[in-house]
């Protein structure tokens, strides 16, 4: 897309001029990351855009983009369905340039984690098998691979979709704006990245007790199920998760086997951990638009259903 650049350009001006929290006319706000936030604008249709504003040079946001051309390449060449993207690098002001990843966009009645609410148990059982078969590809290319490649995934069912095509469905997994992989064994994302829309006092405490663990466990094959089913909980659908887990279980050695107990578990903990990053960030946001009358560049969530 010619024009889009120009585009974005005065998209990201007219967000500068608002604060982010009063969004230009012409977009509106469709997902949260931890790191992105992601909008449709009106001019662009058929797409979605994920907007990164975690850079301070040219060359950091093109380090990031050239990241995330290869994470693709290595989740397409493990046989993952990607949707098309366009991304491009807008300047703020002299300290932040912004990364936005422009991806094809799907109605959100296909992602996965609204397609568990309306369809039968046998249909997301189905639906369910197709995404340990993508995993399942991703864990053959990366036991090839290592240690000069190795790619991390967030299988939760909000990071796929689900399209009905002749003879039967695509998956498509798109939350691929986090290119998390490893080269010659060395992690290539910087962690500082993640860290940077946290508020600067709990940096260390973030790096020092979660930061590893958030950046690892994507890493291995058994905890990206655990994340998955887990996940059910704040889906709505807990019901869901015995037989999930039978399903999985069937692909996991015997001594691997997840139980519901591990499930609960780890929701606990792993609810602890965002809940009290997403307060932080929010008294962050308080402190620096009200007390300091500074810009907040990140976009936050409202109240999340858990
Ligand atoms: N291409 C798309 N089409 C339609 N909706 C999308 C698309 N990409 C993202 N979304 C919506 O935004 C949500 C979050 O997107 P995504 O999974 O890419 O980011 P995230 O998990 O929040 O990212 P991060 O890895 O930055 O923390 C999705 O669950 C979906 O609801
Ligand atoms: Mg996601």
């Amino acid at each position: 897309m010619k024009e889009l650049k120009a585009i974005l350009t005065a998209f990201e001006r007219e967000l500068g001029a608002g604060g982010l929290e009063q969004l230009p006319a012409q977009a509106q706000l469709i997902g949260y990351g931890e790191i992105s936030a992601i909008f449709a604008i009106k001019d662009i249709e058929g797409w979605v855009f994920k907007r990164l504003p975690l850079f301070e040079s040219l060359e950091q946001a093109a380090a990031y983009l050239e990241n995330f051309n290869e994470y693709c390449n290595i989740l397409a060449e493990a046989g993952l369905d990607l949707p098309k993207h366009d991304c491009h690098i807008i300047p703020k002001h002299n300290r932040l340039f912004v990364l936005y990843i422009g991806q094809e966009r799907f109605p959100d009645a296909n992602l996965c984690h609204r397609q568990i609410h309306v369809q039968t148990e046998e249909e997301n059982l189905d639906m369910l098998e197709r995404i340990i078969y993508a995993l399942h590809d991703l864990q053959v290319f990366n036991q090839k691979n290592k240690p000069e490649l190795e790619a991390a995934i967030d299988g939760q069912l909000s990071n796929w979709v689900w399209l009905e095509k002749k003879g039967g469905h695509r998956l498509v997994y798109i939350d691929t704006s986090t290119p998390l992989f490893k080269r010659a064994g060395k992690e290539t994302l910087n962690p500082d990245l993640l860290l940077k829309s946290a508020p600067g006092p709990l940096q260390a405490v973030i790096k020092l007790f979660f930061l590893d663990d958030v950046m690892n466990r994507y890493y291995r094959h058994r905890d990206v199920y655990i994340d998955l089913v887990a996940n059910l909980y704040k889906e709505q659908r807990p019901d869901l998760i015995p037989v999930f887990l039978e399903k999985i279980n069937l692909y996991l050695v015997d001594n691997e086997a997840i139980t519901p107990e591990a499930i609960r578990r780890y929701y606990r903990e792993d609810k602890f951990i965002w809940q009290f990053f997403l307060a932080a960030r929010r008294i962050d946001r308080w402190v620096k638009q009200k007390l300091l009358g500074r810009p907040y560049d990140f976009i936050l969530p409202g109240p999340i259903k858990r």
